[in-house]
């Protein structure tokens, strides 16, 4: 048979695949998403996502130690209150507690990268992004209360905050109140690209945050669309955005790829609750294999092009990193 092309022939051994892998990963780009609660020497597994857990600050050294050894170096922090009311003053109050936890988390694991997750949904009785105005959330008031959280976290030691939220504005918000205070070195990743998903399940489970009324769907955007998603990406890259965000990742990447390709900023996707929570379950079932179809996914999301990558199985990924599985 005279073949001129064999593409096999790059196939055919492990040294000479990695030399040609097109997609490369590396540790430094894997955060973890981690929660906290209120209480102490608690840490709690968390039902829908078995190996999460939710730690009282007394407990997180532990796991920020275990995740730094791993070449894990970058954590999201989402705080779980103890209280909540109308107006989420605990995403914003100095001693909430999740400025607790950046507080604790700075002393403990010095060299750990510190992102805070800015949101209200945490924190308000009604588990809405904001604070109503009847049964809408009202925009232009959320956004002061995320400035005064974006700010507490930063001042509480947050290294980054990525508003979470999807109001209008808010990255010019939070930009404008840490420029005021003198922060103006301090990054803002935003959840640019966040869809109304069912992927947040199980997240939902862990904050205790499911609206307790509707849902999000006049604030989070409709999967149906791609262009609105470019809206989205190029409205908060004027507002000041130093990286943007798509989420979920796993049935995103064509967003990813997109965004990636339109801008000059680093890109970041989200492996939400959800994914992790199918994964798991498939594999405790035994139908699938889950440590390769958490390489498969995570590379599947740096092919498509995300620069950074937050998931639950950050320290599992940068074992199969360090092991030459994937990277
Ligand atoms: C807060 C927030 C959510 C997630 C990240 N930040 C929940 C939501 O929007 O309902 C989801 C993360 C995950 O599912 O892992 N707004």
């Amino acid at each position: 048979m005279e073949l001129i092309h064999r593409p096999r022939r790059l196939r055919g051994n492990a040294a000479l695949r990695k030399m040609v892998r097109e997609t490369r990963m590396d540790k430094s780009s894997l955060v973890y998403p981690m929660f906290v609660a209120e209480g102490s020497n608690l840490k709690e597994e968390i039902h829908s996502m078995p190996g999460q857990y939710r730690y009282s600050v007394d407990r997180m050294e532990e796991k920020l130690i275990e995740l730094y050894d791993a070449g894990v170096s970058s954590v999201m922090i989402f705080g779980i209150p103890s209280e909540k009311d109308e107006k989420g003053s605990g995403a914003y109050a100095s001693d909430g507690i999740v400025q607790k936890a950046f507080r604790k988390a700075g002393e403990a694991c010095p060299g750990m990268y510190l992102i805070g997750d800015v949101c209200m949904c945490e924190y308000t009785s009604h588990g809405h992004c904001g604070v109503l105005k009847g049964q809408e959330v009202d925009n232009d008031k959320t956004l002061e209360l995320l400035a005064q959280t974006a700010l507490s976290q930063v001042q509480a030691g947050a290294h980054m905050v990525a508003p979470s939220d999807m109001m209008d504005g808010r990255v010019a918000a939070i930009r404008r109140i840490l420029d005021e205070y003198g922060y103006v070195d301090t990054p803002i990743l935003s959840y640019a690209v966040k869809f109304a998903s069912s992927f947040y399940g199980p997240f939902r489970d862990a904050a205790d945050s499911a609206p307790a009324f509707g849902d999000r769907k006049s604030y989070q955007m409709d999967y149906h669309n791609r262009r609105e998603a470019w809206k989205e990406a190029m409205l908060d890259v004027e507002e000041g955005a130093d990286i943007i965000m798509v989420k979920p990742a796993m049935t995103y990447g064509d967003l990813i790829r997109e965004i990636k390709d339109g801008t000059h900023i680093p890109v970041a996707s989200y492996s939400v609750s959800g994914e992790y929570a199918m994964v798991k379950a498939a594999a405790q079932a035994g139908f699938v294999d889950e440590s390769s179809i958490m390489c498969e996914m995570a590379v599947s999301a740096y092919r498509a092009g995300t620069d950074l990558y937050i998931s639950y199985f950050a320290k599992e990924l940068a074992e199969c990193i360090e092991r030459g599985i994937i990277g």
